[in-house]
């Protein structure tokens, strides 16, 4: 009789557990908050051509913003500011005046140096070994095996971002070897 089914005893467990299930859920999703950033961070930027990926900085480490960058340079010209994982990457003045769709990791696939632009000879030229690539990045003289790695560049709200290039590489056909 006194365990009946009405009785107060079973509803007040189930309270309990009921709140201690809610603050778990509480503690559990404050540290997920909490790691959400930090997971985050180690996961690369998105692929793609997508909106994400890191800001273009220019030598004193401030963001290129598209409309001054644009301004002070003439087409066809080729400028370093610093990429995905610090990297020295060409952002490419098209004909038009234009940011070109597509940024060129300076590193030299030969040894690493950076590949100075050369204007004159429309190329770049390492100083190094002597490796050369076309204007677009592609290797044209070795010892450098491979072309120049490239990247995604695109504006969002006049800044520059740059991320992965995961896609054919435009100017061989092949699958990117960076990615
Ligand atoms: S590092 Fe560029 S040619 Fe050797």
């Amino acid at each position: 009789m006194a365990q009946a089914s009405g009785s107060p005893d079973v509803p007040s467990m189930g309270r309990r557990q009921f709140m201690n299930f809610l603050t778990f859920g509480a503690v559990t999703g404050t540290a997920l908050g909490a790691l959400y950033p930090v997971v985050q961070y180690f996961i690369p930027p998105s692929s793609g051509g997508g909106g994400s990926g890191v800001t273009a900085k220019d030598a004193l480490g401030n963001d290129v913003k598209a409309t001054q960058f644009l301004a002070s340079h003439n087409s066809g010209d080729r400028t370093l500011v610093q990429g995905l994982k610090g990297d020295p990457t060409y952002l490419v003045v098209t004909e038009d005046k234009s940011l070109a769709d597509y940024g060129i990791n300076a590193v030299c696939t030969h040894l690493g140096c950076v590949v100075p632009w050369n204007a004159g000879e429309n190329k770049f030229m390492c100083p190094c070994h002597g490796s050369q690539y076309n204007a677009e990045g592609k290797v044209v003289r070795g010892p450098a095996p491979l072309s120049l790695a490239l990247t995604h560049v695109n504006v969002q709200d006049d800044t520059v971002f740059i991320s992965q290039w995961t896609e054919t590489d435009f100017r061989t056909g092949e699958e990117p070897y960076w990615a």
